[in-house]
Order: structure tokens, then sequence, then C-alpha cells
């Protein structure tokens, strides 16, 4: 594997995808960590990534003693690179400006570069510069403004890059990257096939004769878990599929098609009455979502035990959830309520994770490989509280009916023109506002939809998505038209922040 040593960049995570899309097993772990914390990963190379800092900072992070002694190859990236100079005794200065956005390369060469032809534009985010060669190193690119833009040491396979071979505007950074393995000597077997081997073995190891118990929600992560676990271990995994009445049109049934005759061992649960119950009046979003993930436990809770006894209990964790880098925290507790904390003690179960080091590429990746159908695989994520935090205010089975019909009209839309898969979530919002119209020649006093479709790489930032106007003409006609009960059409033109992408 490739060890990468987050020194607090905000692209770390992009080094290790980029490792990963070239067939190389990457892990991220903290600037600090010990030594044999990094040695069971059983490095072949490792990384140093870029940070905020400064080598001469007071608090200035380093790899622990040792890291650097071990006789494999290292390569810095921006303040990685600063790092590795200035320990091994070059110097670094504060230049004068701050160098950032594109760079060409003037010239270029050595191991990193090797079998790169013609221009080499280079990302740059850096105010500190290399200014000083340390012993045994020597320049192997340089810019206009920076005169030591890349580095290299043959004889210790030390190597540092200022830019960042890993954001898309360094286009031939993949190339570097994949050099970089070569160095390292890494098998480049990290496919999905391979991948999903590796994962139904782990988990035939941890489980054995156990019984696993899963929570389908419908979306990529749990669907793809299913199925996995039912190649590991068949008829020992029960998926529970909770139908909470909150879902879209004709989502359950997709949901069991999709799962059922590739084998998993799905129990659809109508709970549709209790969730209604509990929701009876409320209008208060925090309340409502308390509500779902209240009831959601207690109806999983009743399935297991009517199914049960089990060992395990499944779930479908992401590396991003988990990883333990400098500026990887927070951003994991919206989902708590689906991660099914909070079960009784007699409900002990030991837990199952094996998409804990997978990024959600990879898993839909591997999705395909089962034979996920693709409008699941490919899916928009939907939240756990569904249509109840869309339809605004105390819901009704009503308004929950008008919504999935809107939704159901925008979605296929967005299909249709070729528009869904460059919006990374759309959804439709029944506002409890009402207005007046004409339709014909009556005066209507309808209910207002809301349609929002938002671009964003995490979710925690959102834009929102230009869609064409003729598009959002399409939709308004066939919504006013199709859904009697609406009589009017916005759509959200707001980012996040300073809105939210979900409307409650
Ligand atoms: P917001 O509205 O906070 O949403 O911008 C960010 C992302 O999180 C999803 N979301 C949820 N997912 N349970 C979930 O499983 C929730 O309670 C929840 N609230 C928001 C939302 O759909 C978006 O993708």
């Amino acid at each position: 594997s490739v060890v990468i040593l987050d020194f607090g960049s905000q692209f770390t995570r992009l080094i290790a995808r980029r490792f990963r899309e070239l067939g190389a097993y990457s892990v991220i772990l903290p600037g600090s960590a010990p030594l044999d914390r990094i040695l069971r990963e059983n490095p072949q190379g490792i990384v140093l990534s870029g940070g905020p800092s400064s080598v001469y900072d007071e608090a200035a992070p380093k790899p622990a003693p040792g890291v650097l002694d071990l006789d494999i190859p290292v390569l810095g990236v921006c303040y990685g690179m600063q790092y590795l100079a200035h320990q091994a005794g070059g110097d670094v200065k504060r230049a004068g400006k701050r160098e950032y956005g594109k760079a060409d390369l003037t010239q270029y060469g050595g191991q990193l570069f090797e079998g790169i032809q013609g221009e080499f534009v280079a990302w740059m985010s850096h105010s500190d510069s290399v200014t000083q060669l340390p012993a045994g190193y020597e320049v192997v690119a340089q810019t206009e403004d920076t005169p030591v833009t890349a580095i290299e040491n043959r004889e210790t396979r030390r190597y540092g890059v200022q830019f960042h071979p890993e954001v898309v505007h360094t286009p031939k950074g993949g190339q570097l990257l994949a050099n970089f393995l070569g160095i390292c000597g890494v098998t480049r077997d990290w496919t999905a096939e391979h991948i999903i081997d590796e994962l139904v073995s782990d988990v035939r190891a941890q489980v054995g004769d156990g019984r696993v118990l899963l929570a389908i929600s419908g979306g990529v992560d749990s669907s793809t878990l299913g199925l996995l676990l039912a190649r590991a271990v068949g008829e020992k995994l029960t998926a529970v599929f909770i139908d909470h009445g909150l879902l879209r049109l004709g989502e359950r049934e997709q949901v069991e098609a999709a799962l059922k005759p590739l084998g998993v061992n799905l129990v659809t649960v109508d709970a549709r009455a209790e969730f209604m119950a509990a929701l009876d009046g409320v209008s208060d979003p925090e309340q409502k979502r308390k509500i779902i993930g209240r009831e959601f436990i207690r109806a999983f809770e009743r399935e297991a035990r009517a199914y049960g006894p089990f060992d395990f209990l499944a779930q479908g964790t992401l590396y991003p959830d988990v990883i333990e880098s400098a500026g990887g925290e927070g951003a994991a507790n919206i989902k708590s309520h689906h991660n099914v904390g909070g079960l009784p003690d007699d409900l002990a179960f030991k837990l199952v994770e094996p998409f804990r080091t997978l990024f959600k590429d990879e898993v839909r990746e591997i999705a395909r490989l089962l034979g996920l159908p693709d409008h699941i695989r490919m899916r928009h994520p939907f939240p756990g509280p569904g249509l109840a935090i869309r339809c605004l205010g105390a819901i009704s089975e009503e308004k929950l009916d008008i919504l999935r019909r809107v939704d159901d009209i925008f979605i296929s839309g967005l299909r249709e023109f070729g528009l869904y898969d460059g919006c990374s979530q759309a959804l439709a919002i029944l506002t409890p506002i009402q207005s007046v119209g004409v339709m014909g020649d009556e005066r209507t006093y309808s209910y207002t939809a809301a349609l929002r479709a938002v671009t964003t790489d995490d979710f925690m930032t959102a834009e929102w998505a230009r869609l064409p106007y003729e598009f959002l003409a399409t939709m308004s006609n066939r919504i006013v038209n199709q859904v009697h009960e609406i009589n009017r059409v916005v759509y959200d033109i707001t980012g996040k922040p300073p809105a939210t992408i979900e409307w409650e």
C-alpha cells in the first residue's frame, strides 16, 4: 500500500483517490501517526501531504520518529516537499508573494516525470519555497516563479513536488503519481473485482457461521452491501427494508426488484401506519427528524427480535466517515439515525463494516459488478427521513401523495433530458403556501411546489444547478397539468450556504 500522512491539506483525500484510481491501495493516516501504526499498513511508499503550516511554525506538524528512516520511497507534496527539504538540511523561505493557480513547468525531467511529454501545467498553492537544496538532491522541475518546483534524491528515493499533482488542474499529475507507484514497486491490482474477492473473504473470516442483520435504506451503499453480504454469507444475511411511508413513488418495489432476484434475503416491513401516527400534527423539522429516528429504531428492533437472534449488524460506513486525518472530522453526524445507534443492550451486535476502506465511487463500481441496476447505483442521495422533510410543516398522506407525483415528474424529467447525472442531488419540495391561479376559466387556490437541484462535491457546500430554462419550463408545465393540487412551481436559486440542500 501507499500510506499518505495528512498534514491538513484540503486535497489529501484526492491523493488517495488518485492512487486508487490507478489501482493502488492507499490509506490516509494523521501526519503524526506512530511508526508501528504505519507499518501495520505494509507501506511500500509514503506520501507527505500538503498543509497550511510553514516548516518554521512552532507547531509545524511532522512525521513520527523513524518514519523517514524507512527504506521506502517518500513523496512530499507542497508542505510535504518543504518538510523533506528542511529536515534534510535544505533551506525553505517565505516567498515574496503567494503563488496560487496554474503554472507552466519551464523544464522538467527525472524519475517522477518519466514518460511525460509536452507542456506540463502544474497547480500551485504555496507561499513558502525551497531555496536551497539539501545534499544529495537535485532540482527536476522549475517554473518561472519557482526555481525549485520538484526535487529528487535517487539514492534515498526521496521526491518532492511543490505543486499538487492530485488535483484536476494538474492534468498530467496522474502520470506523475503513477510513476511514483512504479518507483515504489506497488502492484496495481486494486480493481473492483479484486476488492470484491477480498471483501467477501474478509467478511467470511469475520462472521464465520454467525447471522448478519442489515438495514436497507434503498440507497447505493446499503443496497450494495446487501449484495456483497449475500455473496459472502448467503442465507445467513437478513436484510430489513423498512417502508416508513416517506419513500418516493415506486421506490419500495424498485428496491425489492433489484435485490431479491440477486439472492438478497430481503424482508420488507410495512411500518407506514406507525410512522404516520407518530408524525401526526408534528410540524417542527427537528421534531420530525427525532420521531422518525426513534420510530426507525423501534421498527428495526422489533424485526431484529422477530428474525433473530443475530450476531452481527452490518453497516455501510464509508472511508470518508472514518478517515483519521488532520482535517477529517465532522460531516458524519448528519446521518446519525441511519447508523442505527442507540439499540438496546440485548441487541448488542458486533459490527461488520466491509466498506470502511472504500470511497463512494468504488462502492458504485462494486455495485456495477454485483449487478445492481443503474437507477439505484447512480442514484442521488436520499435522506433517511425521506419525504417528511420535503413536505414542509405537518405531513399528511394527501400531501405526501402530491409531493411524490411532483418529485417523480421532476426526477424522470431530469433523466429524460440527460441532466440527472450532472446534478449531485435533485428534489421537489411541497410548500404550505397556497396561492391564486387561473386554470381554464377557473380561479384556483392551490399549493406551490419548489424544485431544487444542486451540484456539490461533499454536500457541505453546494451550488444551485444552472438547469436550462427550457427544461424548467417543461417541468413546470408537466407539474401543473398533471398534479392538479399544484398551481405554481418555483425553482430554488439559493446556494449552501446560506441555505441548506433540504428545506427542513
Ligand atoms: P442539508 O439539507 O443539511 O443536507 O444541506 C446535506 C445532505 O444530507 C442529507 N440529509 C440527511 N440525510 N438524514 C440523512 O440520512 C437526515 O436527517 C438528513 N438531512 C439531510 C441531504 O439530503 C443532503 O444530501
